[in-house]
């Protein structure tokens, strides 16, 4: 059975994804503003994606018949004018949330709340997932150049990288 200490841990995750979706939006629209629709597609993708792990954890905290406390969200910060700075201010993002993600199992271990740790699991692999892909599109910024001239080259590839996520199901 679900121990209620970790009641408190698992709203903070669902509260970390609805804020994750609000930092995909704003790179979203940044993206937008520049023209890059490649780019904007990803990260808006994404952002769909991180409202179904917020309803993932949502659903979870009412199987357990455990309170749920929605968060003021804060305003999403996309300061930077580098697409490759973009990019790496939601990989560092992503590394935030995968260390929330392992104290919440350390967490769920600590108490003996098997069933915690087990739904906890699919999380752990798709950080996994995510910071491979957002290590993989900084990697190829990085090969091709994010100086003006780069950029349709980039949203290219990006492009081409949305589209093959989405064929095979996800980020
Ligand atoms: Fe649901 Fe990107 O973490």
């Amino acid at each position: 059975m679900p121990h209620p200490s970790t009641a408190t841990v698992m709203n903070d995750l669902m509260n970390g994804e609805l804020r994750a979706a609000h930092l995909y939006w704003q790179a979203g629209a940044w993206c937008v503003e520049r023209n890059l629709n490649g780019c904007s597609e990803l990260l808006l993708t994404h952002a769909d994606e991180e409202l179904t792990h917020m309803k993932k954890m949502l659903n979870y905290l009412v199987d357990c018949e455990w309170p749920i406390r929605f968060q003021a969200l804060p305003e999403p910060k996309v300061d930077t004018e580098s697409v490759q700075e973009l990019f790496q201010l939601i990989l560092d993002h992503e590394k935030k949330v995968t260390d929330g993600i392992n104290r919440a199992v350390k967490e769920a271990q600590a108490s003996d709340d098997h069933s915690t740790f087990e739904f906890l699991q699919w999380f752990v692999m798709e950080q996994r997932e995510e910071i491979k892909t957002f290590q993989g599109i900084i990697d190829r910024i990085k090969l091709i150049g994010d100086g003006p001239h780069s950029l349709y080259y980039i949203d290219k590839e990006v492009a081409e990288m949305s589209a093959s996520m989405a064929a095979s199901g996800g980020a």
